[in-house]
């Protein structure tokens, strides 16, 4: 290295030192480490791509864009967490390891808190376009019990890839909640969920653009599962053959939430009703994971 590179480099790492120094009377000790440990990668990356005035100022334009298209329906920030893998990385330092439990993964932006309550074997598609879809299963404990009054929040796109908070018209449709029944047992009505693009008309799609990768998502379920003394559970069920589980945009697909849609076209649905144009059914057990950590 030349003299000057080397007078270049100490001169790089004593900004680092300072700005670090001036976090060290931060009187929360968990935030002066998250702020020492964000300060030393965030200019260790600096030096690493060697990060140039005009890269500075379009990453600033970035942020700013996002901002700027962020409100109360349009989460821009998580997006990019989501496109960027944090999410997930999020899911996988959180999720302690519960063998046999259903796996976690990312929560997505698309979740209300006052959807509707469902009766056990309800609908929760409300008007949502798409091919009925009979979800059944049991919420069990991973040693096999069943557990009663489990409080499961569901909620999805239509078949045109859209959730109800996307259209300007204020409607709710593909989400609600319903519990458990005595035998642990759940059962509700939906329409079989279909691929769709985050979106993808804002920074983070034009990140995505650039870097020649894609917005869509397999198809999904979206699920949260709560009980007393039992871990929280937020997880999807993705549907066999889909043509984009292999890229999810946002990383979330595990293979054990994988699930195969059968399609009925004679037979009567177990509820005894003949959905008009046939049906499709998903069983899928919810195993959580006992909050002590079994
Ligand atoms: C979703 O599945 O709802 C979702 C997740 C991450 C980004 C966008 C949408
Ligand atoms: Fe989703």
């Amino acid at each position: 290295m030349s003299i000057d590179n080397t007078v270049a480099t100490d001169r790089e790492h004593a900004v680092t030192a300072e700005v670090l120094a001036s976090f060290d009377k931060t009187p929360d000790p968990r935030l002066r480490d998250v702020m020492g440990s964000l300060v030393r990668h965030l200019h260790a990356f600096a030096r690493d791509i060697r990060l140039t005035p005009p890269e500075w100022e379009a990453a600033i334009e970035f942020l700013t864009r996002a901002g700027h298209i962020t409100d109360d329906r349009r989460q821009e920030f998580i997006l990019l967490s989501d496109v960027l893998g944090l999410s997930m990385l999020t899911v996988a330092i959180n999720e302690a390891a519960a063998p046999g439990a259903t796996e976690s993964t990312v929560f997505g932006p698309f979740f209300v808190d006052d959807a509707p309550e469902i009766p056990l074997g309800g609908d929760i598609a409300r008007g949502a376009p798409g091919c009925a879809c009979y979800v059944s299963g049991r919420v069990r404990s991973v040693g096999g019990e069943p557990i009663v009054g489990a409080r499961i929040e569901v909620w999805e796109a239509d078949a045109d890839g859209f959730y109800d908070v996307q259209y300007a018209d204020g409607r709710s449709a593909g989400r609600g909640w319903l519990r458990s029944g005595a035998d642990g047992g759940y059962r509700f009505w939906s329409v079989l969920p279909a691929p769709y693009p985050i979106p993808h008309d804002g920074p983070v799609g034009d990140l995505l653009t650039a870097t020649a990768r894609g917005p869509m998502r397999p198809a999904h379920l979206h699920f949260m599962v709560t009980a007393p003394d039992f871990r929280p559970l937020i997880t999807h069920i993705f549907l066999a053959d889909d043509p984009y589980l292999d890229c999810d945009a946002v990383f979330g697909v595990k293979e054990n939430l994988v699930v195969e849609a059968v399609h009925h076209t004679d037979t009567p649905a177990p509820d005894g009703s003949h959905p008009q144009g046939g049906w499709t059914s998903i069983t899928f057990d919810l195993v959580l994971a006992q909050a002590d950590g079994h």
